[in-house]
């Protein structure tokens, strides 16, 4: 029979410790909430407040059941008031000595049947159990933010948490509601060790002015698929908290430097700007504690670039005007996009190479429309006018006429040179030239043909058909002309552009493919499985799906190749493939498309 708790101590009413206040009263436990202050003491109760009313006011939560869950809670300050409880919780800074200096007094305070744990997101479980008589009954139980809605409890056991108080902590998170994976205490446990390296990558990225707040968000919400912007997410979490888990994971999770803490945030620490809570962090907020983005001196004008052609038509002074699109290869991103393009009203011209005619792809992207008519996404009569407006071709010299040509051939740097060659010879001058490269260098294709000022990138992160994402990546040659048409007909597409350099990865792949790669390390070191890495994300950070999904779906080779290109160019050695992804793809498990990867894909 697992453990009863009917009474349970929440210590520290931040962002954290007023939302795990609620998630156990709106589960029927009665909570004493304690704080080191009246004012903060008042501070929690109003967040708790604030949050239940706002559940109330979007229906989810009944008035009656709302008064229940404030009668439930009792606000004290000091923690005396914690001597009948059960189980207490900490959630006060992520700092060691605080932390350690509280669990002594908790140790002191309680019953010595009652069990500590500690919401730390990074600090060593162990380090802080010591500091008391009893580490046999110290866990870590780390609640993810916001408390009331993720549904992840990771619970962390150290060498000496007994059994059954894991299996007791373990119970009590399932009549929450939640879903627990149980780990052992390494520093930023499954989610944060995955996620920061990510999140401080972002910052560095902003630092360095390679995108601005909001590319960078937009990007990884659009290209990523991810329910946030990783900046945002820095100012939901709080800058300071942040800061204090990147600190702790650099020094006790191998002194990697990509965990090492962006100046940045140390300086808007300083300077109290803290993020959401505050009022003030990477964006500006209503007030402090509000959800809310309000414009600042930071905040674009809201002018979208026009179309230029395609079914828009329209004419622009900056923008070279585009009606017609040459399309060369035959591959997954080529035949996403002659389709997108036709849908969207342009001529495309569609070129294999000057070999075979496209046989294959018209094939694919016939079929490809006939299921958006089955699925109610286009009509009969959409579906033959965008197959009326594609000319298949086994000819690069019919390129001659397009106003652009986006190129999606193999990911080789000597096949798409050459290719850029011909196009120079080929085209007709002023014409876009765009590769879709998603990792070697733009400028080295650009360099191929004697006109580079009109050479750029325009990557379509993967699934191409539906990421509503382009990263338009300028060389130091582009011209503001050419990033203008790629934007122009980006947004006559109906997608969001990103405009970024000519860095591997730019901005979706560079953020991305290292929080894949971390995570097969993670993986190789035997730290958790497959399941509760995905679980973790999925739940702890509202990821739609997993690392280990996202990489069987793109492919283990393509990954590799990517996060080869990332390390090759920045030589840093946390950048290196994890081994175990280079042996997968050594046998041939290459993801969902060869039957197998990190899961087995046969029988699906
Ligand atoms: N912010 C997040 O997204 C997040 C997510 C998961 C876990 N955590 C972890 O939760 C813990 C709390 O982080 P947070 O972001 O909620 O911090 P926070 O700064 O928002 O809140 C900390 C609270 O602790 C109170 N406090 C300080 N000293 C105290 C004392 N001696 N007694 C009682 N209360 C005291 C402060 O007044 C403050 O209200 C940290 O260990 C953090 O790593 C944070």
């Amino acid at each position: 029979m697992a453990r009863e708790f009917t009474r349970v101590g929440v210590v520290g009413l931040g962002t954290m410790g007023a939302g795990i206040v609620e998630v156990f009263a709106r589960n029927g436990v009665d909570v004493v909430a304690v704080e080191i202050s009246e004012a903060a003491l008042a501070r929690g109760r109003a967040t708790l407040t604030r949050s239940t009313d706002r559940a109330v006011a979007k229906g989810k939560l009944a008035e009656d059941d709302r008064d229940a869950l404030h009668s439930r809670v009792d606000f004290q300050v000091g923690l005396d008031a914690l001597h009948a409880v059960d189980l207490v919780i900490e959630a006060v800074p992520e700092r060691l000595d605080l932390k350690r200096r509280i669990f002594a007094e908790l140790d002191r305070v309680c019953r010595p049947d009652t069990i500590l744990a500690t919401n730390t997101s990074s600090l060593s479980v162990t380090d802080i159990s010591v500091a008391t008589q009893r580490p046999q009954q110290v866990v870590g139980l780390h609640f993810f933010n916001p408390a009331p809605v993720m549904k992840l409890v990771e619970v962390v056991r150290t060498v000496v948490t007994a059994a059954d108080v894991v299996d007791d902590v373990e119970a009590l998170c399932a009549r929450l509601g939640k879903v627990d994976v149980t780990i052992d205490d390494r520093a930023g446990f499954i989610a944060n060790a995955l996620l920061f390296g990510y999140l401080n990558h972002a910052v560095s990225m902003f630092e360095t002015r390679y995108a601005t707040r909001e590319d960078i968000d937009v990007a990884m919400k659009l290209g990523g698929g991810l329910p946030m912007g990783p900046l945002a997410l820095l100012d939901l979490i709080g800058l300071d908290t942040s800061y204090e888990i990147l600190n702790t994971m650099y020094r006790h999770g191998g002194r990697d430097r990509r965990h090492a803490p962006t100046p940045l945030i140390r300086q808007m620490v300083t300077a109290g700007l803290l993020g959401r809570k505050s009022g003030r962090g990477f964006y500006t907020y209503e007030k402090p504690g509000s959800p809310k983005v309000v414009p600042d001196e930071q905040t674009p004008a809201a002018t979208q670039p026009e179309s230029t052609g395609g079914s828009a038509g329209s004419e622009l002074a900056g923008p070279v005007a585009v009606t017609t699109v040459g399309l060369v290869g035959v591959g997954a991103i080529a035949t996403g996009l002659v389709e997108v393009f036709a849908r969207a009203g342009y001529e495309v011209l569609s070129v294999d190479g000057d070999t075979e005619p496209s046989a294959g792809i018209s094939e694919t992207v016939r079929a490809s429309l006939d299921e958006g008519v089955a699925r109610g996404d286009l009509s009969a009569a959409d579906r033959d006018a965008a197959l009326a407006r594609i000319t298949w071709s086994a000819s690069l010299e019919q390129l001659a006429d397009v106003d652009l040509v986006v190129e999606a051939v193999a990911e080789e740097l000597g096949g798409k040179q050459a290719l850029f060659a011909r196009l120079d010879e080929i085209c007709k001058p002023g014409v876009l030239l765009a590769t879709t490269t998603s990792s070697l260098p733009v400028i080295e294709v650009a360099m191929a043909t004697r006109r580079p000022a009109d050479v750029l990138g325009l990557h379509f992160p993967d699934p191409t058909a539906r990421r509503p994402l382009v990263e338009v990546v300028r060389t130091v040659h582009t011209s503001a002309e050419a990033t203008a048409t790629a934007q122009a007909v980006c947004a006559a597409l109906g997608r969001t552009t990103v405009v970024c350099g000519d860095r591997a990865g730019f901005v979706v792949n560079a953020l991305l493919f290292p929080y894949l790669n971390d995570a097969v390390r993670m993986l190789e070191a035997g730290y958790a499985s497959v399941d509760d890495i995905d679980h973790a994300m999925k739940l702890g950070c509202g990821y739609p799906v997993g690392p280990f999904a996202v990489l069987d779906a793109v492919g283990l080779d393509v990954s590799l190749g990517i996060q080869r290109s990332l390390y090759r160019e920045q030589r840093e050695p946390g950048l290196a493939p994890a081994p175990l992804l280079e042996h997968l793809v050594t046998a041939g498990h290459l993801g969902r498309r060869a039957g197998r990867g990190f899961r087995d894909h046969t029988g699906r």
